[in-house]
């Protein structure tokens, strides 16, 4: 009997020490099982880390019943022990729907740590059980961050309906909570008082009529990002991005971060929540669920890394990774700007791919392919702004002939002569000189393998580059824009025009603003500068000559104040006056 307890306790050990170190990697949509062995039931939850330990929190359901709120354990992100469940359904149901009782539905947890009070305060969206129209918040608190959490109240955060919902905790220890509200419409931020548990009363409407739910916040630098799913239920669709420089502030829509097959789906998943690994930097990741509408219980994870290079929220799909990516994630760095004589490869503001080359195709290309992305030496010219790019391997220059683009031998001709013209985010157009021809990943697509070819400048997205150097091999000065603080202008106002030629403008509503150049009588370059009042260079671009028009997204580049703007060219001058308000 006890030799066989012994053989018995030797094979437990062995199987839980086996199965403790199972996992190495994450693989989105699999199977995912504690280290009992158990499939980990911990969905649209949220992640922490504390003292060397990973929580994870999530609805733990039986089919569509909510059992509490789940919470995991890890030192590595991959190996989850299971710990008590954080909240187990208890009491009552009341009329006043104060109560976290058994047949209530509980979603979305999400938990932070308040260092003023020393309490752990969980959110969950609540429901009766029955529908989804009580659109309310449940709170909970406790002293340990794996719980027993205590249950505090119900409510409808300062009276909004509240379906799915998010926290987020600032560095500077303030709260916030976002929640889709107005039936799924809009989403509000409501600054939490300092105990966490309940709204204040600073509160905005955020990308009003957008109908955006399952809410993920993260913050990069000093820029703030978001996360959201459109509202189709348990069904996926397109993941949609947001940023901001003030949290209460106005949010700018972006595209979506997904750009590998089922880009239109999320890769089968909706979000809920951006995780920071700790230790690395810039490390976030993308967690999202991968919903079994018939039992959501059962429903599988999706977490990608998430990737913000290019200054904007990108998602590749990977089968399976491990943290180790994001050793490389940012290999490729922007450059603060362009110095001749450097070496910078081009990455695609549309995709955040590099620029490359595949047999001899120009295409956009996934990352770190050595074989593939092109390196430019950028030789100067005469003119400022205006380049030779030579590639680094074959020693060839780009050039845009009437066939298109090519790598030829160095020759006098103006067709491999390129214009860098500086637009909003160090993003650039870059244009052939021999004609109004921009660098332009074809179609718009977002694919890797997208061919780049010469199409006619329009100012559109998918003619955007940023400079980037590859830091294994350069030290450039790096436009470390994690740092920046967007503005959120809201309208610019002309003061004053010393005479007419160029007219500024905010356009549709999307913080960009536009520059009209009038009264034209040749079509040189113009040399648009612009200062704040102690004189300070703050932007500068170069327009081409036959533009009458030019786009610029002022709102992330210029704070509030008065500027006065300069536009030189060889046929007149122009300075105008304008507030930035
Ligand atoms: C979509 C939400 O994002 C999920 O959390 C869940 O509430 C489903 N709707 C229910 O249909």
């Amino acid at each position: 009997m006890k030799k066989a307890l012994f053989i018995l306790s030797f094979v437990s050990f062995f199987v839980s020490t086996a199965s403790a170190a199972a996992y190495t990697k994450i693989t989105p949509g699999e199977n995912w099982l504690d280290t009992d062995g158990n499939f980990i039931n911990a969905h649209g939850g949220c992640v922490l880390y504390e003292n060397g330990y990973y929580y994870l929190f999530g609805e733990n359901r039986t089919v569509f019943y909510s059992n509490g709120i789940s919470c995991y354990k890890s030192a590595d992100l991959y190996n989850w022990k299971k710990l008590p469940l954080a909240y187990t359904v208890q009491g009552v149901q009341r009329e006043d729907l104060q109560d976290a009782a058994p047949g209530r539905l509980f979603e979305r947890p999400k938990v932070m740590y308040n260092k003023s009070t020393g309490k752990y305060v969980m959110y969950t969206h609540w429901e009766d059980g029955n529908n989804y129209s009580y659109a309310r918040v449940a709170v909970f608190y406790s002293d340990k961050i794996e719980g027993p959490y205590t249950f505090y109240k119900t409510y409808r955060p300062n009276g909004h309906d509240s379906r799915d919902q998010t926290t987020f905790l600032d560095e500077d220890g303030k709260a916030y909570h976002f929640c889709a509200t107005n039936m799924n419409t809009d989403i509000n931020v409501a600054l939490l008082n300092e105990d966490y548990l309940d709204p204040s009363l600073s509160e905005t409407l955020i990308l009003n009529g957008r109908s955006m739910e399952a809410p993920a916040i993260t913050r990069v630098g000093d820029t703030y990002f978001g996360i959201f799913s459109g509202c189709t239920g348990w069904t996926p669709n397109a993941v949609r991005s947001a940023m901001s420089g003030s949290i209460l502030g106005a949010w700018t829509e972006l595209t979506n971060p997904a750009i590998d097959a089922k880009s239109s789906t999320t890769y089968d998943s909706q979000s809920n929540y951006i995780l920071k690994v700790n230790g690395k930097e810039n490390a976030y990741v993308y967690m999202g669920d991968r919903w079994n509408s018939h039992d959501p219980g059962s429903s599988k994870y999706v977490w990608l890394p998430l990737n913000f290079r290019s200054g904007y929220p990108f998602i590749n799909w990977y089968d399976s990774w491990d943290l180790s990516i994001f050793d490389n994630m940012y290999r490729y760095k922007r450059a603060k700007s362009i110095v001749a004589g450097n070496t910078y490869a081009l990455l695609a503001r549309i995709s955040n791919r590099l620029f490359s080359r595949d047999g001899s195709n120009f295409v956009v290309s996934v990352d770190d392919d050595d074989t593939k992305n092109l390196q430019f030496v950028f030789e100067a010219t005469s003119t400022s702004n205006l380049y030779k790019l030579k590639e680094v391997k074959s020693g060839n220059y780009l050039e845009g002939g009437t066939g298109g683009l090519a790598l030829n031998a160095k020759n006098t001709n103006i067709t491999q002569e390129w214009t860098f013209s500086k637009q909003a985010n160090n993003y650039y157009y870059i244009t052939n000189r021999s004609r109004n021809q921009a660098l332009s990943v074809d179609g718009s697509s977002v694919s890797n393998g997208a061919g780049v070819v010469l199409q006619v400048k329009a100012s559109s997205m998918n003619q955007l580059f940023g400079v980037y150097f590859d830091s294994k091999s350069f030290e450039y000065e790096e436009d470390n824009f994690f740092k920046n603080t967007p503005s959120t202008v809201s309208s610019i106002e002309s003061v004053k025009q010393d005479k007419p030629g160029v007219v500024i403008f905010p356009s549709m509503n999307n913080g960009d603003f536009q520059i009209r150049l009038t009264n034209r009588t040749g079509n040189n370059p113009i040399n648009l500068k612009m200062f704040d009042l102690n004189g300070m260079k703050v932007y500068e671009t170069i327009i081409s000559g036959d533009e009458s028009s030019s786009t610029i997204q002022l709102s992330n580049i210029l704070a509030k104040g008065m500027y006065i703007v300069n536009a030189k060219s060889k046929d007149f001058s122009v300075n105008q006056k304008f507030i930035v308000k």
